[in-house]
């Protein structure tokens, strides 16, 4: 279980304005205690610092019901509590939730993500998805990576075809949008928004959404993985910050009047030709843990300046390991060296990133500040095939499907650890030996450790085992 030497609830009254007669009512039921995860800020001239940073689950995964009934939902925004965003924030309650019952563990430096738990008859899906909050335990910590990098270890090796671990920034109100109908704000992980522009919350920013509005902002994917594909991909939206949409405007940017760039300009080696550059065994060897560098550089490598280059770097066994420039696509021609750049993306026909801001916008975005976030996921609809199947990786028609994949191998995890971010060059080295990159790998596989490698019929027990443990 997490501890906390603060009794969240009685914090919260302390630290929230309440104001009674028109605001969302934050539940007493079950109390929010944010897991820690501590991450790292580094600078060249003087290494890298613990920070004490917490993560806090999305507010639609914290149960949401009438204040006179706890058993009465109030998600789907029942007409009878919701006729108006007011009246709906008056009538309703957001509670706390205990994350070990989501899925997720953190220890340290180190983030475990599950898919499934078993819930002593079936596994169920819980898919989380967390962001970071700042040592103040009020607000998410603003990443500002313009002219900066982020580092972070990954072990994907129990996430097969299908599964999707992500760790990437969205522009994301740093109070959670917290406002008279919010008192909870980023405490109880509102305000998300990403370039999906999503218009089927039936809650944006802590308020009732009654008109199918969308919550759009710039998004940077820096990580969307499993062990058989990846991919990093910018996505720019018309304006700064967290914006709503409505009708058309949320719509694919195709026809030229979205407002968000829902597709990106990403790199996916695979995708891309490079079929043997990252999975098991490969170039990157992706049955076991390595660290993943991504930089953002300026034209003039100062922070005043235009985002020109976002570079991939691998490490694993203290090896350095530049993202490939291969590929098979001859528009894409001599001058791609495996980095992000507004050539890149034109040689990829991403016009919508180039209307909707391109890589001067995206570098807006960084230096403004976003949000951390990280979640694991499957989809029912498309089996992730865009990242991992047909052109984009070596995976099959049929095993990314969610349930194939909660019978064969409910135990898909990810572990992200040692996430870190400063100027460029001061989160990773390189060693000849490969002595740094080792002792990192063994602080991942022992956080992951609880997930092990289970088959077969005592799967079932295990993880029931792991979820008493966590
Ligand atoms: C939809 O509702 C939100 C607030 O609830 C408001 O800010 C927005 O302007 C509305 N959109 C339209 C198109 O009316
Ligand atoms: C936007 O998408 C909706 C839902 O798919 C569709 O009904 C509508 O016609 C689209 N609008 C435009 C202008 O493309
Ligand atoms: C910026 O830094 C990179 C990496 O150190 C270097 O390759 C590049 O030449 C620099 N650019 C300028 C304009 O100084
Ligand atoms: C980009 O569009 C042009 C013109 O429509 C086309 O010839 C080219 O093949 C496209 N390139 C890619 C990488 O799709
Ligand atoms: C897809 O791969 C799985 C093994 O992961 C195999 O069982 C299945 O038969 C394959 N399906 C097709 C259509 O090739
Ligand atoms: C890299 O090595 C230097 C010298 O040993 C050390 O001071 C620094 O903390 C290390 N940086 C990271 C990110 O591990």
């Amino acid at each position: 279980m997490f501890s906390s030497s603060l009794p969240t609830a009685a914090l919260l009254a302390l630290l929230l304005p309440i104001s009674p007669v028109s605001s969302q009512k934050i539940g007493t039921a079950v109390p929010e205690v944010h897991p820690k995860l501590t991450t790292q800020t580094c600078t060249l001239a003087s290494g890298c610092t613990t920070r004490q940073t917490r993560l806090v689950t999305d507010a639609l995964a914290h149960p949401l019901h009438a204040a006179s009934d706890p058993s009465i939902s109030c998600t789907s925004l029942p007409a009878s509590l919701c006729p108006d965003a007011a009246t709906c924030a008056q009538n309703c309650v957001l509670e706390g939730v205990e994350y070990s019952s989501l899925g997720v563990l953190a220890q340290g430096s180190a983030l475990t993500l599950r898919q499934y738990l078993f819930d002593g008859t079936q596994f169920k899906s819980v898919s989380p998805r967390l962001y970071l909050l700042a040592e103040d335990d009020h607000n998410y910590e603003p990443l500002k990576l313009l002219n900066a990098e982020l580092s972070f270890d990954v072990d994907v090796s129990k996430l097969g075809c299908g599964m999707n671990g992500a760790l990437y920034l969205s522009e994301m109100d740093m109070s959670g949008s917290r406002s008279d109908l919010n008192p909870a704000g980023a405490q109880y992980g509102t305000g998300y928004c990403d370039a999906q522009c999503f218009t089927t919350n039936s809650f944006i920013n802590g308020v009732a959404n009654l008109n199918q509005s969308g919550a759009c902002c710039n998004e940077m994917d820096i990580w969307e993985a499993n062990g058989r594909a990846t991919v990093l991909t910018p996505h720019t939206c018309s304006s700064p910050g967290s914006f709503l949409c409505a009708g058309a405007e949320c719509n694919r940017t195709a026809a030229g009047s979205g407002v968000c760039d829902k597709d990106g300009c990403g790199i996916n080696p695979y995708g891309l030709g490079a079929k043997k550059f990252y999975g098991p065994g490969l170039t990157v060897d992706t049955s076991r843990p390595f660290t993943v560098v991504t930089q953002f550089f300026t034209a003039d490598n100062s922070s005043a300046g235009t985002l020109s280059e976002i570079r991939r770097v691998y490490v694993q066994d203290g090896r350095e390991i530049p993202n490939t420039a291969e590929t098979t696509s001859t528009k894409l021609g001599a001058g791609f060296d495996g980095s992000i750049t507004d050539a890149y993306c034109a040689a990829r026909n991403r016009s919508d990133f180039a209307r909707l801001g391109g890589m001067k916008g995206m570098g807006e975005s960084l230096a403004r500040g976003m949000v951390l976030i990280f979640s694991i996921w499957n989809s029912d609809g498309d089996f992730m095939s865009w990242l991992d199947g047909m052109d984009n990786g070596p995976c099959n028609a049929t095993e990314g499907d969610p349930t194939i994949i909660r019978a064969r191998t409910p135990d898909v995890a990810v572990t992200f650890s040692n996430i870190r971010w400063g100027e460029i060059g001061s989160t990773f080295n390189v060693s000849a030996t490969g002595g740094e990159a080792k002792a990192a790998a063994l602080t991942v596989a022992s956080a992951g450790g609880v997930v092990g490698v289970m088959t077969g019929s005592v799967v079932g027990l295990a993880v029931l085992v792991g979820m008493l443990l966590w």
